[in-house]
């Protein structure tokens, strides 16, 4: 999921890990500027090899300040007609109230249900900071709106939004304990969250914030990997702190992120074939963001029509979901539709990151089943998600301001 935010873009770069509005720690998608942001983290960085002793220290010091191991986070897959999300388990508080979490590399603060949002978040689990002896109420609260849902259709208004109340407390993944983490509490949201099989979102941006800030200052290497495989294949898993390698074959490509530093994961592309052809449309340069909480794929009318109109005539705008596009179910299946988004490595070759034909339809429209829904949905922002992700092993490299992938090893 991507959280929209218009609010001034300063104050993504607060240089703490504590508490703030979430507006100033969640991913702006319309606040990343880049002059602003290279003003106050200076040049970029080449990418750095993460040595985790590059330094003597005495035995001391490495007992108090010891590496931390890489962890796997077994994820589950959330799938309705299509992979819609995966999710893993976290605790907070203490003694530690557990929760499933989608780790959402298009957001970046971590919200679950408090006991406060009542029926609206009956379907979930909630956070019951009574029972915590290391709860702190933060007392502000604030509300997220989210750019792409959990599911398949576009967001309209403000159907994607969590009212918020911020607090601080213990918080685990994957058996790495962090003290004193910044959250929120959701005390209401809007029912399209309500069929979620999971309770929360877990950020995890290209800026460290939260747990993952906590566990880097501990030692953790910062990056982490991520196997999102489809239903059918199971065994998906986050590894945070490293990747891995026996999760895929061959070598991993590296991109680097674009030099203006942001919170976002995102990657030039110089453009987009489908079925082997393209157009002068789809042959430009565009950025897209990488969201392992958005299942679908959302680009401009413009280029998504252009897809659209190399893959099949018969698929069309469905009025009835605007910004969706479907075709017969009858049809959708022979349909060839297979696109490689073209990026370059780090060292200057091109590679295609490939969607294959088999995630064209995501399913039938519930107002019409025999309309299929297609992958690509119509907004004002570019962005894949796990229909791309998952034919790929990820690899998320905040240290090293880039991101890696190789295909999946099944
Ligand atoms: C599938 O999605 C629909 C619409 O969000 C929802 O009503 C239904 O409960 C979901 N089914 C499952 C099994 O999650
Ligand atoms: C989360 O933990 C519960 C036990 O508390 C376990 O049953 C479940 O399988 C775990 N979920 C995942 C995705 O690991
Ligand atoms: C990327 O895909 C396009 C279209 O199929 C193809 O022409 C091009 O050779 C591919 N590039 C690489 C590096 O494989």
């Amino acid at each position: 999921m991507v959280a929209i935010f218009c609010f001034s873009r300063v104050f993504i770069l607060a240089p703490t890990f504590k508490m703030m509005h979430p507006a100033f720690l969640v991913l702006g998608l319309f606040a990343v500027s880049a002059s602003a942001l290279n003003s106050h983290v200076g040049p970029r960085a080449e990418p750095v090899k993460i040595t985790l002793a590059s330094r003597k220290v005495s035995s001391t010091q490495l007992l108090q300040r010891r590496a931390l191991s890489p962890s796997n986070v077994p994820l589950a897959d959330y799938f309705n007609g299509t992979d819609l999300q995966w999710f893993g388990n976290l605790t907070i508080g203490t003694p530690p109230q557990t929760f499933t979490v989608v780790f959402d590399t298009g957001s970046s603060t971590l919200e679950v249900p408090g006991t406060q949002c009542g029926a609206a978040c009956k379907n979930q689990k909630t956070f019951d900071s009574s029972k915590s002896s290391t709860f702190i109420d933060g007392g502000r609260t604030s509300t997220i709106t989210f750019g792409t849902g959990v599911g398949v259709d576009p967001v309209i208004g403000n159907n994607w939004q969590l009212s918020l109340r911020s607090a601080t407390d213990t918080v685990s993944v994957g058996g790495l304990p962090v003290k004193s983490v910044g959250f929120f509490l959701i005390t209401n949201q809007t029912p399209t969250f309500a069929p979620d099989p999971f309770d929360g979102i877990q950020g995890m941006s290209a800026r460290a914030q939260g747990f993952f800030a906590g566990l880097i200052s501990q030692g953790l290497p910062s990056l982490f990997g991520m196997f999102l495989t489809p239903n059918s294949v199971g065994n998906a898993e986050l590894t945070l702190g490293g990747f891995d390698s026996t999760k895929f074959t061959g070598p991993l490509t590296f991109a680097s992120l674009p030099s203006t530093a942001s919170s976002t994961w995102e990657l030039s592309s110089s453009g987009i074939s489908v079925n082997g052809k393209t157009t002068t449309t789809l042959h430009k340069t565009r950025t897209f963001i990488f969201d392992s909480g958005t299942s679908n794929i959302v680009l401009s009318q413009t280029d998504a029509e252009a897809i659209y109109a190399i893959i099949s005539p018969n698929i069309k705008p469905n009025s009835a979901e605007p910004g969706t596009y479907g075709i017969p179910c009858s049809q959708v299946s022979t349909l060839p539709a297979k696109i490689d988004i073209a990026f370059t490595s780090q060292q200057g070759t091109p590679f295609n990151l490939t969607i294959p034909s088999s995630e064209l339809s995501v399913g039938p429209f519930r107002s019409n089943p025999s309309l299929c829904q297609t992958l690509i949905n119509a907004d004002e922002f570019t962005l894949v998600g796990g229909s791309l992700l998952k034919h790929y092993y990820s690899v998320w490299d905040i240290g090293g301001e880039r991101m890696g992938f190789a295909p999946n090893g099944f």
